[in-house]
């Protein structure tokens, strides 16, 4: 669902604590996903199918010189419900994720959270 109306923005940052920046940015994108539709009609799938979506869209903002944050909506039952009304979204359909899209105000250094510790080899403890 992409959504560029003002007022959806709007709605949709008031049940997202942590979305407030889609009040600033043009475009939020709602990534959800038909459970009806979903391999083998199980949620897990559903949100993995959903998660790479979202992390493709993240890298395809990146590379267009977008800026993009994730705004987690999944599992959190009061999210999921108040970002369905304003959608008008069918039960069977579940929204997983929002991403905000627009111009980078700040650019940041790059970094990573890279720790050997959680690299095993060939089996845990290797
Ligand atoms: C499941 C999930 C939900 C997230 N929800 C939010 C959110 O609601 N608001 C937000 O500002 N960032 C959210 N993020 C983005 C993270 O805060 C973080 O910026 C992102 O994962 C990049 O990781 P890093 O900061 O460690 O590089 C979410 C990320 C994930 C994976």
């Amino acid at each position: 669902m992409v959504v560029r109306s003002p007022t959806t923005r709007d709605a949709l940052a008031d049940a997202l604590p942590h979305g407030q920046m889609l009040l600033a940015a043009p475009v939020g994108i709602v990534v959800g996903g038909d459970l009806d539709a979903a391999h083998d009609r199980q949620l897990s799938y559903l949100l993995q199918d959903g998660a790479a979506a979202i992390e493709n869209l993240l890298l395809a903002a990146t590379a267009l010189g977008l800026g993009s944050c994730w705004l987690g909506i999944h599992p959190r039952e009061g999210r999921v419900a108040a970002v369905s009304r304003i959608l008008g979204l069918p039960a069977h359909v579940i929204p997983v994720a929002a991403v905000a899209v627009g111009w980078p105000g700040e650019v940041k250094e790059p970094r990573t959270r890279f720790s050997a510790a959680y690299v095993h080899h060939e089996r845990r403890g290797g």
